[in-house]
């Protein structure tokens, strides 16, 4: 069995990822390709338990290294039960967050250590790393702008940040984009749907259609 290609979607608020994984998602079934879309923190029946413990509140109802501790209890259930067994099944896994969320959420937007966060990707994520990762970049504000509309008075625990957090997290994922040029491409999530759903359909088939 040839293994499935793993896509993670990643970025700040209001970027237009989960309309895209679904774009995608229904792209590559119409190619033939079977497709589990799923998301993060989720995509398990206990992920999504503590989904709904880490993304409600107040905003310092769990610091950001308990954060970081629960989004990876979350990451492990869901590769162990999800993506893991779909990859090795053939299924394509396209991922609404991943990794990279922690990394820039955690991290550099919560203050906890990179070496730290390293060590929980080495210890938990084993073998499974994306094969391709979309980082949809656009200004802070208007990514607020579009999450407070879709969300109105249900804002999440990490919209209500404030800026300066959500500008450090923009930084990040960039950051990471240069680091990880042989997985990352950054996307100009600005555009309208059409177009970025374009970019997208043509930086899957450049990379990772054979
Ligand atoms: P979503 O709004 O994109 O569905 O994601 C839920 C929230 O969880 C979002 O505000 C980002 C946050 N998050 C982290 O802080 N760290 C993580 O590792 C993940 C996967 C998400």
């Amino acid at each position: 069995m040839v293994r499935g290609k793993f896509i993670t979607f990643e970025g700040g608020e209001g970027a237009g990822k989960s309309t895209q994984a679904r774009l995608l998602a229904e792209r590559l079934i119409s190619r033939g390709h079977k497709v589990e879309r799923t998301r993060e923190p989720g995509g398990t029946s206990g992920a999504e338990a503590l989904r709904a413990m880490l993304v409600q509140g107040g905003t310092d109802r769990w610091s950001p290294m308990s954060e970081a501790l629960l989004m990876y209890a979350a990451r492990r259930d869901h590769i162990e039960r999800v993506i893991a067994p779909s990859l090795a099944g053939g299924q394509w896994v396209v991922c609404d967050r991943f990794a990279d969320s922690t990394r820039a959420y955690q991290g550099a937007g919560g203050g906890v250590d990179p070496a730290f966060i390293d060590a929980l990707e080495q210890g938990v994520l084993g073998e499974t790393v994306p094969d391709l990762t979309l980082i949809f970049d656009l200004p802070v504000e208007i990514g607020l702008e579009r999450a407070s509309v879709r969300d109105g008075e249900a804002q999440g625990r990490f919209e209500a940040k404030g800026l300066e957090f959500h500008q450090a997290l923009r930084a990040e994922f960039l950051a990471i984009a240069k680091a990880h040029p042989e997985r990352c491409v950054v996307i100009d999530a600005a555009q309208d749907i059409d177009a970025v759903h374009a970019k997208v359909w043509a930086t899957v088939a450049e990379r990772l259609v054979p």
